[in-house]
């Protein structure tokens, strides 16, 4: 079932190609439902090109735009907008058709794609802090969407497990480790360690070099030391793990960065003999003289010291997701500080005749109250599992004021898909690159844009379900009559039209606004119109409406990762 959007886009093109006119303008949902339902900029683009009058090109438009089966008699609004008012039948039959498509129409991609989807990808020996949600759910939300679209995706946790870090925590793992400690919190005493360790290095050249010496002794492949990185790596993968399971993350693969190591050398070679990359004061490094931005920004890929870096496994992790993965497309998800890095990355793959769709997907930052990067009072990072405990915790609240009579099964489960979902959904109801401040109380709002008003909305839905005595609804079509369901069966069709549009920039906000719209269309319909209590046909089409409306807020919220209570 195609889109009323593409059905009108269509319609336009060969509108324009009868009126001996070049393609241009598009056909937006209007921004006013004074407009009617869509609307086209067409006319004014083709005026503007040409210095013709945009009203009388509308006019050659509209003489040929056939769409009397979809659409009202189109107007031309304004200085050359054409208005475009759906047909109450067009909607009943589309929205009839959506009742029993489990994808409510939305369209599998006409060319599936084979997506590696790099995000989360946490740093081992660290806690995982607040900033590292954006990454985790703006990935997921891609990654979910893009599997809805029929695109083959594996995500790909790409942890950093290997680094110069390792010399400083095996030293103070050796010198200062406190075992009881390490059973009590992991993580907590490997930090300790490695700031205890960082400070003494500081200070006293001695430790410096000790701390290099066991970092040669781990690269080198010691038993000692290779043992105690694992330790270390596998303390934090549970720890990773923990976090992931509270999220309802999972990935396909875990591929660290020390999964590449054996490929390093060969990567490096394979670059001097091409000539992409040549040897400057001792390091080996590719140089991009004939981009301006990036002339005085070579990337090296050995050091002069003879070690390699995070570039040269990324090069390696090119090669992996291409040759072994058989990936066409490569999606990074990382905070803005990495541009530079991937534009290397990608511009050293493109030179090696790689051809893939490279893209890094970038986020800003989540902010204090304080409109600062988010800190604790003694200015520390916010560890991620304090913030996902202190979610549930006051979803927890909100549901004994709310429903004090839940079982305590019910209540915890539902805490915590309120608290997670609150997280997740302030997050991604926000464009990327927006920095934003958290604010439990906003995203715990069950008023306004937030996760718990639209799990509230579906609540609402399936409570008007349970006192029908029916679990859903079976009706065969739906009859439109007022405004307001008419404008709620609209927006029901708009799901398909939203949900692939998120990808074009990587914007789950897009899926966020709609499903926002969706809920706010829902209750002015079920104030205007009384569904349990009409008359048939009235009541059937009503109670399909509302049961559309809940199963699409329930899908667009899976596809943001989030999940929906039954009762809250
Ligand atoms: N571990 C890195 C960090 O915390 C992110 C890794 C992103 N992916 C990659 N292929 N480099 O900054």
């Amino acid at each position: 079932m195609e889109t009323f959007q593409a059905r009108l886009a269509r319609k336009l093109a060969d509108a324009l190609a009868a009126a001996d006119l070049p393609q241009a303008g598009d056909v937006t949902p209007a921004t006013d439902p004074r407009f009617g339902d869509y609307q086209t900029n067409a006319a004014l683009v083709l005026a503007k090109q040409r210095g013709e009058n945009p009203r009388a090109v509308a006019q050659r438009i509209i003489d040929k735009f056939d769409v009397a089966e979809l659409c009202e008699l189109p107007q031309i609004a304004g200085a050359g907008f054409i208005n475009l008012t759906l047909r109450s039948d067009a909607l009943e039959e589309q929205t009839s058709g959506l009742l029993h498509d489990e994808r409510f129409g939305v369209a599998t991609a006409a060319t599936p794609k084979r997506i590696v989807i790099d995000f989360g990808s946490p740093n081992v020996a660290k806690p995982m802090h607040v900033g590292h949600i954006r990454s985790i759910v703006l990935g997921d939300a891609m990654a979910r969407i893009a599997q809805f679209l029929g695109h083959d995706v594996i995500r790909d946790n790409h942890i950093g497990d290997w680094g110069t870090q390792f010399g400083m925590v095996i030293w103070g793992w050796k010198n200062l480790l406190d075992r009881e400690a390490l059973e009590r919190g992991p993580i907590a005493e490997l930090v300790r360690v490695y700031k205890a360790t960082n400070e003494r290095s500081a200070a006293d050249p001695a430790v410096r070099d000790a701390c290099r010496e066991e970092l040669v002794k781990l690269q080198g492949g010691n038993a000692e030391n290779f043992a105690i990185w694992q330790e270390c790596v596998g303390l934090s993968m549970r720890e990773f793990a923990r976090a992931y399971e509270l999220l309802g993350i999972r990935y396909d693969i875990q591929r660290g960065e020390s999964f590449y190591n054996d490929r390093l050398p060969g990567i490096v070679d394979r670059l001097l003999n091409s000539g992409l990359a040549e040897i400057s004061e001792g390091a080996v490094c590719v140089f991009f003289r004939d981009i301006p931005e990036l002339a005085d920004k070579p990337c090296i890929i050995r050091k002069s010291d003879g070690g390699f870096n995070y570039a040269t496994t990324d090069i390696a992790t090119v090669d992996y997701r291409l040759d072994d993965l058989h990936r066409d497309t490569v999606w990074i998800e990382t905070g803005a500080p990495q541009q530079l890095h991937f534009r290397q990355i990608f511009e050293i793959a493109r030179r090696e005749g790689r051809h893939a769709d490279f893209r890094h997907i970038t986020h800003g930052n989540i902010l204090g109250e304080d409109r600062k990067l988010m800190k604790t009072r003694s200015g520390e990072n916010v560890a991620l599992q304090d913030v996902l405990d202190e979610a549930i915790v006051r979803a927890r609240k909100i549901i004994e004021e709310k429903n004090p009579d839940l079982d305590e099964a019910e209540k915890a489960r539902t805490a915590h898909i309120i608290g997670i979902g609150a997280i997740k959904y302030a997050d991604l109801s926000q464009f990327r690159m927006t920095d934003y401040i958290f604010s439990w109380d906003r995203m715990l709002s069950l008023q306004g844009n937030t996760a718990p008003y639209l799990q509230n909305a579906y609540v609402r839905i399936r409570s008007i379900f349970r006192k029908a005595g029916v679990d859903d609804n079976s009706a065969e079509s739906v009859t439109l009559i007022e405004a307001a369901e008419r404008n709620l069966a609209k927006r029901l069709c708009q799901f398909a039209e939203a949900v692939p549009s998120v990808l074009n920039d990587f914007r789950p906000n897009i899926l966020a606004n709609y499903l926002f719209e969706l809920a706010n269309s829902f209750h002015a319909f079920y104030e205007a119109c009384p569904v349990l209590k009409s008359e048939e046909p009235a009541r059937s089409s009503r109670l399909a409406l509302c049961g559309l409306t809940a199963r699409v807020l329930q899908r667009g919220l899976d596809l943001l990762g989030i999940e929906v209570p039954e009762r809250m």
